[in-house]
């Protein structure tokens, strides 16, 4: 392996680095950089560079990307049940989407190592009782006191181990059978009863069994169909954690990060001159951007300056996060001057944070509302920009709840999925197992 025998590549320079905790103690963070810098790397550059193909070949409208998994991820959760149900929803969506556009869906799960999160408010006030809040698992716990509060470094080692344990098991799940194509009816098993997408996707999977008989019966190599090519990405927001993982590829001298196959960049740490636009750029990962609603077109050309230099063919994958209703205004500049600066880059929508909310606001169960999903029309939407362009709809991000995927509740795609987090306000919505495979199948109906 020519991989991992470069040590850490050099140190960033000294830029702004937004968003990072304060570790109070710095004697336990340089030790753990310490021990990051040597340890293994999670992926390889050429597990990198073979995404970077694939995305190049989402940009050519060749392919679909469909990246998704929980919103954050935590160390109690690295269990094989949450783990098997987000990874069973992802294959079930990407078969969907596959059946329905007739193009290899590019699979990235927002996995092994979503542990930290861009926080607005600092701190959280409870009674009279204020902390610093929780910023991810990576950084300090949920729990309401003042210890648990506290960035711990040790963390961040906990993070690495907890992506290795995620990362392993979806290794074994995409490669040891369980991503077979001829259990396409195993994946959906416990979902049918009650949920409309279940019972679509019960049919959708009895019509793949058929025709993969059949292919079977005339002899075709069907090799392929045995596992599934399966990637991972999540934010670089804490660059002691990403700056010790990156390692220098011997073959060719170029520094990848070795957390992720794809390195994610938020809105809140977007800045070009910032620290995380540096790291990125240094790296040879490919990178995806968040891009809100009042992203402007300057911003992103200077964006694609920094991180995409050569015009690289699937480098850049843009997130698209306008809202339902902006992003018919929104995107068609933005994707206009990307055309035009010579990136090939892809485009994906991130229905799920624009500023409408996921859907008509929590009916309760089973109570249909009538009202248009938002989420849905979001992606609608972006669909709609792309074709007036002539450009391609590279895909989707979704965010969706691998716990709660045992929940059937009718299939339509609505924000019941509220959990309470621990202070009582509610996270961003994720889908649950049936209206993430809902929308999959209303995507699908835009790919015809
Ligand atoms: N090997 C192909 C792929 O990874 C086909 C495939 C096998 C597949 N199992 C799958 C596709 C599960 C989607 C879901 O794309």
């Amino acid at each position: 392996m020519s991989d991992d025998t470069g040590g850490p590549a050099e140190p960033r320079p000294a830029r702004p680095a937004a968003q990072q905790p304060d570790w109070p103690d710095r004697e336990s963070l340089r030790a753990v950089t310490g021990w990051l810098g040597t340890a293994p790397p999670l992926v390889f550059a050429a597990e990198c560079d073979r995404l970077r193909a694939r995305l190049a070949a989402v940009a050519r409208g060749e392919a679909v990307l469909l990246h998704g998994g929980d919103r954050a991820e935590s160390f109690a959760q690295t269990g094989v049940e949450t783990i098997h149900a987000t990874l069973r929803t992802l294959l079930q969506m990407a078969v969907v989407l596959t059946h329905a556009a007739a193009l290899p869906v590019v699979k990235v799960g927002r996995m092994a190592g979503q542990y930290a999160e861009p926080c607005p408010p600092p701190v959280e006030r409870r009674g009279a009782v204020e902390l610093p809040a929780h910023r991810g698992d990576a950084v300090n716990g949920a729990e309401f006191t003042a210890g648990a509060r506290r960035p711990d470094p040790a963390r961040l080692r906990r993070a690495y181990e907890a992506s290795a344990m995620t990362l392993n098991l979806v290794r074994a799940l995409t490669t040891g059978g369980f991503a077979d194509l001829r259990q396409v009816h195993a994946w959906n098993s416990g979902f049918v009863a009650g949920s409309r997408a279940g019972e679509r996707y019960e049919a959708l999977a009895e019509e793949i069994g058929r025709s993969l008989a059949f292919m079977q019966a005339c002899g075709v190599d069907t090799r392929e169909l045995g596992t599934a090519e399966f990637f991972v990405g999540h934010e670089g927001l804490l660059l002691d954690y990403e700056e010790p993982l990156t390692r220098s590829d011997p073959a060719t001298g170029r520094s990848y990060a070795t957390s992720g196959h794809l390195l994610r960049l938020g809105e809140r740490t977007a800045d070009p001159d910032g620290a995380h636009v540096g790291y990125l750029a240094r790296i040879a990962n490919p990178v995806a951007v968040e891009l809100g609603p009042t992203a402007a077109p300057d911003t992103v050309l200077g964006l694609i300056d920094r991180l995409d230099p050569e015009r690289e063919p699937g480098r850049l994958t843009f997130l698209v996060r306008a809202g339902a209703e902006r992003v018919g205004d929104v995107l068609p500049p933005l994707v206009e001057k990307v055309t035009a600066e010579g990136a090939l880059a892809c485009w994906v929508s991130d229905p799920m944070r624009g500023t409408t909310p996921l859907a008509p606001n929590a009916a309760p169960s089973g109570r249909r509302t009538g009202r248009p999903d938002a989420a849905l029309e979001e992606v609608r939407g972006f669909v709609e920009v792309h074709r007036a362009l002539g450009t391609h709809p590279g895909g989707i991000h979704v965010e969706l709840s691998g716990a709660g995927a045992t929940a059937c509740d009718g299939g339509e795609v609505r924000a019941a999925d509220r959990d309470r987090r621990d202070d009582g306000t509610a996270p961003d919505p994720r889908l649950t197992h049936a209206q993430a495979l809902d929308l999959a199948f209303q995507l699908a109906e835009l790919y015809r």
